[in-house]
C-alpha cells in the first residue's frame, strides 16, 4: 500500500496555536511523555517549546508533520542525540486524530528515520513506548522496529508508573527496505 504524502518541516511560531490545540485532546496525550497536568502546556510554555526547538536550545530536532494539503497535523522529533555512538531516540504524535490509522504515522516516521540516518549519519534510531499503548506499537512493528527490551516502571503517569518497551532500527535495517 503507498503511503500518504507529508513533508517534514521546520517549526515556526505560528505553529504554536495549533500545538496548543491539538495537546487538549485526552486520547491524543495520553501516551506522550508530558506532566500529567491539564491542559499539559499553557500557552506560553508551547511558544517557549518551540522557540527553543527553532533556536536548537533543547536538543530536539522537532519538525512539523504537514499533509500535500498544508494541513499541520503533529509532530516528529529526535532527541537524545549521541554522535558519538550514533544513536538518537524518536518520538511522533498525530495530534490531529482524523488522520489516524490512514498511514500518515508511518509516512512521517520513514521521512524521520531516512532524516535521521542521512543527515545525522546515525545508526540507531530508537524509541520508548508505553506498553499499553498497542496502537503505536503496532505501527512501529509495521514499520520495522525490532524489540530490545522492557524498561520497568520507566514512566509515571498519572502517580502510576507504567513499563515502557525500547524498540529500535538500525541504519542497515531501514536500508534494507
Ligand atoms: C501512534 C501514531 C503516531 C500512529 O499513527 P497512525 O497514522 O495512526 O498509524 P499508521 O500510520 O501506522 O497507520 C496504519 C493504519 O492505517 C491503515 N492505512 C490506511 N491507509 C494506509 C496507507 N495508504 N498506507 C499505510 N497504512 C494505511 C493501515 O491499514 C493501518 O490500519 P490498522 O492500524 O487498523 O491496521 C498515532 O496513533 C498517534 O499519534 N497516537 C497518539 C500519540 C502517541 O501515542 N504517540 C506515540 C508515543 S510512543
Amino acid at each position: 500500500m503507498e503511503l500518504p504524502y507529508v513533508e517534514l518541516r521546520e517549526l515556526t511560531l505560528t505553529d504554536a496555536d495549533d500545538r496548543y490545540q491539538l495537546c487538549l485532546d485526552k486520547e491524543v496525550i495520553k501516551h506522550l511523555n508530558m506532566p500529567s497536568k491539564y491542559p499539559p502546556f499553557s500557552r506560553k510554555e508551547t511558544e517557549d517549546w518551540i522557540i527553543a526547538c527553532m533556536n536548537k536550545t533543547n536538543g530536539y530536532q522537532q519538525k512539523a508533520i504537514m499533509t500535500k494539503e498544508e494541513k499541520h497535523i503533529g509532530w516528529v522529533d529526535l532527541k537524545n542525540i549521541d554522535k558519538l555512538n550514533k544513536h538518537a531516540e524518536l518520538g511522533i504524535a498525530i495530534g490531529d486524530k482524523t488522520y489516524w490509522g490512514k498511514g500518515y504515522g508511518l509516512s512521517a516516521m520513514k521521512e524521520m528515520l531516512r532524516w535521521g540516518f542521512d543527515q545525522l549519519d546515525l545508526n540507531k534510531i530508537w524509541l520508548r513506548v508505553e506498553i499499553d499503548n498497542l496502537k503505536a506499537i503496532t505501527s512501529y512493528k509495521r514499520i520495522g522496529y525490532v524489540e530490545e527490551g522492557i524498561l520497568r516502571q520507566d514512566r509515571l503517569r498519572n502517580g502510576e508508573f507504567v513499563d515502557r518497551i525500547r524498540m529500535s532500527m538500525l541504519r542497515s535495517e531501514f536500508l534494507d527496505k
